[in-house]
């Protein structure tokens, strides 16, 4: 069979066999499918040897490009010993090596944070603070799951009855599993599944190109704060945490988060003990310019979720960090059940801590955040030159995470209607110029490995610019 017959097999079988995720598979169905073979660098090749500039990392995963040498060998010297063991009863090498570098990382960004940071509601009661301890999943789905169920059971233990809900934001997005779904705000995926979730109290999100209240910023001082005090005020006996995404609500649309706001947000939990759960899946490691987005605003939560970036895109892996008061908090005689009853089988997986730890390594051998600066300024300059484009109405970027929001007409922000598939369009226009990316919605997304040289961040972004131009007809 020549290469063309084995190629359209795939394509069938893809077809056959194959339920995409968030896909219309009938959509799907109708179309040529790109199936990948292959990635070297920022780039990933089809069957057909056609290349692609990954423009969304392999879906907000890749830093370091695809095939770095250093994470392959990792992974290799890892199968060479071992692929899995579980964690549930026993350790694993590149498992406890992986949480002490993380506990230090974090630390580090920790300490600069520690003078301008107010006292957590743990903290008050004499604990020690900072993020400490590391309970291992697989995904940010499940990392998030972990923060709400330690959330919910640290009250618990500590003998407080009634904290039974959380707090969280419209247009958020924490993931696919139910809880997840719960502290969830973007309707057209979570409406659906209403009936089976638990109660929570939504915030206003902090978006300011259609902000909810009405208000100009910095005219609003941050009104939306105020409503989540009111929010606070009136039940924060029954509230057991708050859950963000810290400085952009990233697949609820790249909603940055105006300055102050995540500052804010933090001294409400404290002023009215109140856990915060920084769900850091999509801005970990480095992609906002620092290696964490709570630094920028000098932030520590209680808990912390990572994934995505951790393994520099190569493996499924996730960590849900906790303080020693939440941890400590569990702790007492088999029999009183403070157990934390949770746990997957891949857990900690040693190939994916051993790629862990090897990015790790990166992020200090090639100073990546060094390097972004130069990149983060490319990537701004083009966004105000997108702006003046008839149908942008917004642009917004976090460092190296992008967003910019099409609209159908400029001087009302009307929305091109959904079924109009926008986004899609001008995704499907930049494939045809050799560029990978996935919109959300009617909003480009623009977040490239780390790792992208300035010439092919460049070329990205203008097969982008002429994509949105085309196909919006200016
Ligand atoms: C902020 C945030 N949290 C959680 C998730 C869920 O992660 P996963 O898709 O690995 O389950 C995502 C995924 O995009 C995310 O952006």
């Amino acid at each position: 069979m020549g290469i063309f017959e084995d190629n359209k097999q795939l394509e069938d079988l893809d077809k056959k066999y194959i339920w995409h995720p968030f896909t219309q598979m009938r959509d799907w169905l109708g179309q040529k499918p790109i199936i990948i073979s292959e990635g070297r660098d920022c780039f990933i090749k089809d069957i057909y040897g056609r290349w692609y500039l990954d423009g969304v990392s392999s879906l907000w995963v890749n830093i370091f490009g695809h095939r770095k040498k250093e994470i392959d060998d990792a992974i290799k010297e890892q199968l060479d010993n071992i692929a899995h063991s579980t964690l549930l009863g026993l350790g694993n090498v590149p498992a406890i090596k992986l949480a002490e570098k993380l506990v230090q990382i974090v630390q580090k960004s920790e300490d600069k944070s520690q003078k301008e940071n107010p006292p957590t509601p743990p903290l008050e009661k004499g604990g020690k603070g900072g993020l400490c301890k590391v309970f291992y999943s697989d995904n940010g789905s499940t990392a998030v799951e972990v923060a709400l169920k330690m959330a919910f059971q640290y009250w618990k233990h500590r003998g407080v009855d009634g904290r039974n809900t959380f707090v969280s934001l419209n247009n958020a997005y924490h993931g696919d599993t139910l809880g997840a779904v719960s502290v969830g705000g973007v309707d057209i995926f979570h409406k659906a599944f209403g009936p089976l979730l638990f109660k929570t109290c939504k915030s206003p999100s902090p978006y300011c190109y259609r902000c909810e209240l009405k208000k100009k910023y910095p005219d609003c001082k941050l009104a939306c704060l105020d409503k989540l005090e009111e929010i606070f005020k009136a039940s924060s006996n029954e509230i057991a945490a708050m859950i963000i995404e810290p400085l952009i609500q990233a697949a609820g649309g790249m909603i940055t988060s105006p300055q102050g706001y995540l500052k804010g947000v933090r001294e409400l939990c404290t002023k009215y003990k109140i856990l915060l759960i920084a769900d850091e899946v999509a801005t970990g490691f480095g992609r906002t310019g620092k290696m964490f987005a709570c630094e920028h605003e000098d932030v520590i939560p209680d808990i912390m979720c990572l994934s995505k970036g951790i393994t520099g895109g190569y493996m499924a892996l996730a960590v849900t960090l906790a303080t020693d008061e939440i941890y400590n908090a569990f702790l007492g005689e088999f029999k009183n059940l403070k157990t934390f009853f949770h746990g997957h089988s891949y857990t900690g997986n040693p190939l994916a801590c051993a790629a862990a730890l090897a990015s790790l390594d990166l992020f200090g051998k090639e100073q990546v955040l060094e390097h972004l600066k130069g990149k983060i300024e490319i990537l701004e300059a083009w966004l105000k030159d997108v702006l003046v484009l008839q149908h942008v109405g917004d642009v917004r970027n976090a460092g190296m995470i992008a967003g910019v929001e099409l609209v159908s007409d400029k001087k009302t922000k009307e929305p091109y209607d959904w079924a109009e598939k926008m986004g899609w369009q001008v995704a499907y226009h930049a494939m045809e110029n050799g560029v990978f990316i996935r919109p959300l919605g009617n909003v480009i997304v623009i977040m490239p490995p780390l790792s992208i040289s300035e010439q092919n961040l460049i070329q990205l972004l203008k097969v982008i610019k002429d994509s949105i131009a085309v196909v919006t007809g200016n």
